[in-house]
């Protein structure tokens, strides 16, 4: 029976102005999970007015007391694993194993925010004349408004609201549209942790709208953003009417390159982990596999067997690996990625089609997916698949390998494999991307500044770096 679920303005639980909702579905079975209120500028703005309102009174708390908060937060999010990942698998569609690693993940943010802030301060530095002292503070921008994606609905949202409430900003969050569950279930235990009404906003609807009345407002000072690179330029431009700080984790299209000393056993286990975790929906999966020529027989002839290995299904089902792509638009790219790479010449080694894994299940399952003879015009090497394909191309030499990684306007995860340390250490260097796993198919870490360059977007997330993306720098000089 499908259940509804209100958003959260300034404490109270609420419903979209006219009532009007939307409905979430399981894109395992296309079955009415929850609906949920349809929001717009108007709930946009409320929202904001209640984060401002917050404002003074959460920043004047000392922060070891803001930092308890969102460490209990962090403990009841674990404290509830196992309903938060049900509701997760229901609305998204990834493996409920999975879904649970996401919550230890979410938790993980809200843990580290909360070690870190009573420690995050300003400087005391020396100043120009013997008379004068200087003193740089750090204090927080204020109201954050955070737009969070479908792919992880639980980790990035507490990626972004755990430092942001740590250091004493207020916050105002829409989670994704496709699975905005689990990000309801987050406010509301943000609540019972302490949180108080108004310092944490969640609102379900209309991203256009309530995006463009977040920015066209200037008591908001910063938005974070996790998702597409063209949705991270129409922000870009509507940031510039108040200067609104962005932090944008945008699209990727990491290279995974394999060098002929590799470990072959490890880089498929990289492989599977990095491109099939989610059904390859994460924006630092490899898009493009390069293998140097003397062992690229022998890594597909591996990788291949590895496929077999994963099992499609319902995420809830035991045994299950790989769920569904989270709709049709995304199964439509898959499909002409696919077959793109296929009339331009690659070669269709495993998988390639899609199937209803039972009568009860949806056709979004893409079959684990291999594919040999990439070549930079296919559209597979140019542009973010999200679904579990992997396609393979040759290098000869290193700075060939080097050269394939970085013909991208992307840049924020790679990754390579080799025995050889110095060639690990040039492979770090030379490779564009903010992200690189050497030998390390699972770089993802709360303690570390996870974020892209070129068209991969701004910022960094995790460890001190995201305390600082929500803190201003001010100096006080004192004669
Ligand atoms: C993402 O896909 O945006 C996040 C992936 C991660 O944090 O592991």
């Amino acid at each position: 029976m499908p259940v509804h679920m209100r958003n959260l303005i300034a404490g109270n639980w609420i419903e979209a102005s006219g009532r009007a909702t939307f409905e979430i579905r399981d894109p395992a079975t296309d079955e009415p999970v929850a609906s949920v209120p349809l929001c717009g500028a108007t709930e946009a703005v409320l929202a904001v007015d209640a984060a401002a309102e917050a404002a003074a009174g959460w920043r004047q708390r000392p922060a070891l007391e803001r930092s308890s908060i969102v460490r209990r937060w962090g403990d009841l999010v674990l404290a509830h694993t196992n309903e938060l990942a049900d509701v997760l698998t229901r609305e998204q569609g990834k493996p409920l194993a999975e879904a649970r690693g996401e919550i230890a993940y979410a938790a993980s943010f809200l843990a580290g925010a909360a070690d870190l802030a009573p420690h995050f301060g300003g400087d005391v530095i020396p100043g120009p004349a013997a008379s004068k002292h200087i003193f740089v503070l750090r204090p927080p921008v204020g109201v954050v408004a955070a737009i969070t994606p479908w792919n992880f609905p639980a980790a990035m949202i507490t990626r972004k609201l755990g430092p942001a409430l740590a250091v004493g900003c207020t916050a105002v969050v829409k989670p994704a549209e496709q699975a905005p569950l689990t990000g309801l279930a987050l406010a509301r235990l943000a609540g019972e942790a302490g949180v108080p009404a108004g310092v944490l906003n969640a609102i379900t609807g209309d991203a256009a709208a309530i995006g463009r009345a977040w920015l066209g407002d200037a008591r908001v000072r910063k938005l974070s953003f996790t998702g597409s690179t063209a949705v991270g330029r129409v922000l870009i431009r509507q940031a510039a009417e108040h200067i609104t700080r962005l932090s944008l984790e945008l699209g990727g299209l990491a290279p995974f390159v394999v060098f002929e000393d590799a470990d072959l056993a490890a880089a498929v286990r990289g492989a599977m982990l990095a491109k099939f975790r989610n059904a390859g929906q994460t924006c630092i999966c490899p898009n493009r596999f390069y293998v140097q020529r003397s062992i690229y027989e022998e890594f597909l002839g591996r990788l291949h067997h590895a496929l077999g290995e994963l099992r499609l299904g319902h995420g809830l089902d035991a045994g299950v690996t790989t769920g569904p792509l989270i709709d049709d638009d995304a199964v439509a790219k898959v499909r002409m990625h696919i077959a793109d790479a296929r009339d331009r010449g690659a070669s269709l080694r495993k998988g390639g089609d899609f199937v209803r894994p039972s009568a009860t299940l949806s056709g979004r399952f893409c079959t684990p997916t291999l594919l040999s003879g990439l070549t930079p015009e296919m559209a597979i090497a140019r542009e973010e698949t999200f679904g579990p394909v992997a396609a393979v191309g040759i290098f000869d030499d290193e700075a060939e390998a080097f050269a394939l990684a970085n013909a991208s306007p992307y840049g924020l995860a790679a990754y390579a494999y080799t025995r050889d340390l110095a060639r690990a250490m040039r492979a770090a260097e030379a490779i564009e991307a903010g992200i690189v796993g050497i030998n390390d198919g699972g770089v993802s870490t709360a303690v570390a500044p996870f974020g892209g360059l070129k068209e991969s977007g701004w910022g960094r997330e995790g460890g001190r770096w995201a305390l600082e993306a929500y803190t201003d720098v001010k100096y006080v000089s004192i004669a």
